[in-house]
């Protein structure tokens, strides 16, 4: 049995090693080319090909175009090895300070415990391989979402980093509050997402100055139970309640429903405080970037009635809070009422 799976090993080696798999009969090979991977789609900056799977295992190309980006996320209840090898091109990390990734450099993670964000600063192609399935992750609807999430924060005067940073913020406290690798993976998801109900509000109404009135701000803050109905037409449902929860505070003071406590689940009043701390330190229009140090003196101040204050000591406690912002801050145009505290 053993010589038998070295013999299967040799012929596996041998083919790689002859710079392509042989045309062959033999069942227990599968090949894919530069022009037929097993499964692709393509996103915003390029594509994605699933060139080979088996036993958890999946071997992507991913092929982004100057200006896109590529994320090693936790998949499959954290327990993934992830490995990123560049071919060709370039590309910098957003999430974390880190030497620029030229052809040849690989990075891997096992486990993955946290978002890395990568930007392409030419046309990029890169191996991606992983133990655990994260292709259906990468899908068109995810996606699609995402581009939505991206042209609502820059509708709200932030830019897509918004959403990075939340979700950054947000894996980061849950793991620290003791959340397991599976729930972590939905925290980030809602995390990301958590505004993406809001494409569905008027344009002139995200973009009147002033405040609202009381019809306009209804249908303002029917953002949250829009947002989950989007994500539960996908794979994505899981991630539903975080995002209809996520201006729930723990008074019942906040919307859709009023929940108090822990009728909120920890995932939504996590996003809640990242939310909340990455709108006081980011600079829009009407509103200069505050300091970390007065984000984390608001959140105290509003412990025990908006936020939970264990939840808001952990997060002071975050060394990710004190990392470099990568923005550029946008002009905002008009009002909304999406961060309250
Ligand atoms: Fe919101
Ligand atoms: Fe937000």
């Amino acid at each position: 049995m053993e010589s038998d799976a070295r013999r299967k090993c040799a012929e596996r080696l041998t083919a790689k090693g002859a710079g392509g798999l042989p045309e062959t009969s033999d069942s227990d090979l599968e090949r894919s080319s530069a022009s037929a991977p097993l499964r692709s789609f393509d996103t915003r900056y390029g594509s994605v090909e699933l060139l080979s799977a088996g036993d958890g295992v999946e071997v992507i190309r991913h092929r982004i175009a100057r200006g896109g980006r590529f994320g090693m996320v936790p998949a499959g209840g954290w327990t993934a090895f992830e490995s990123v090898t560049v071919l060709s091109g370039r590309l910098h990390c957003l999430s974390e300070e880190m030497a620029p990734l030229v052809p040849g450099d690989t990075v891997s993670a096992w486990p993955v415990v946290r978002p890395r964000i990568f930007e392409a600063d030419e046309d990029t192609v890169l191996f991606h391989v992983a133990s655990e399935p994260v292709f259906q992750t990468g899908s068109e609807e995810l996606a699609a979402l995402q581009t939505l999430a991206r042209e609502v924060a820059e509708r709200d005067g932030y830019t897509h980093e918004h959403c990075l940073r939340v979700q950054n913020l947000a894996a980061a406290l849950g793991g620290a509050a003791g959340l397991p690798p599976e729930r972590i993976r939905w925290l980030m998801y809602g995390a990301l997402l958590h505004d993406v109900g809001k494409s569905r509000v008027p344009a002139d109404l995200i973009r009147k100055p002033g405040p609202l009135d009381t019809d306009e701000r209804a249908v303002m803050r029917q953002h949250p139970s829009w947002g989950r109905e989007m994500v539960s037409a996908c794979h994505l449902g899981q991630a539903g309640p975080i995002i209809e929860q996520h201006h729930e505070r723990l008074d019942g003071s906040g919307y859709p429903y009023g929940l108090h406590g822990d009728e909120i689940t920890v995932e939504a009043q996590i996003v809640a405080i990242a939310d909340t701390f990455d709108a006081i330190t980011t600079t829009r229009s009407y509103h200069l970037a505050e300091s970390v140090e007065a984000a984390v003196a608001e959140l105290r101040r509003c412990a025990g009635t908006l936020f939970r204050p264990d939840l808001v000591e952990l997060f002071a406690a975050l060394p990710d809070l004190y990392a470099p912002k990568p923005i550029r801050p946008r002009r905002r145009e008009g009002g909304d009422e999406a961060h309250p505290a």
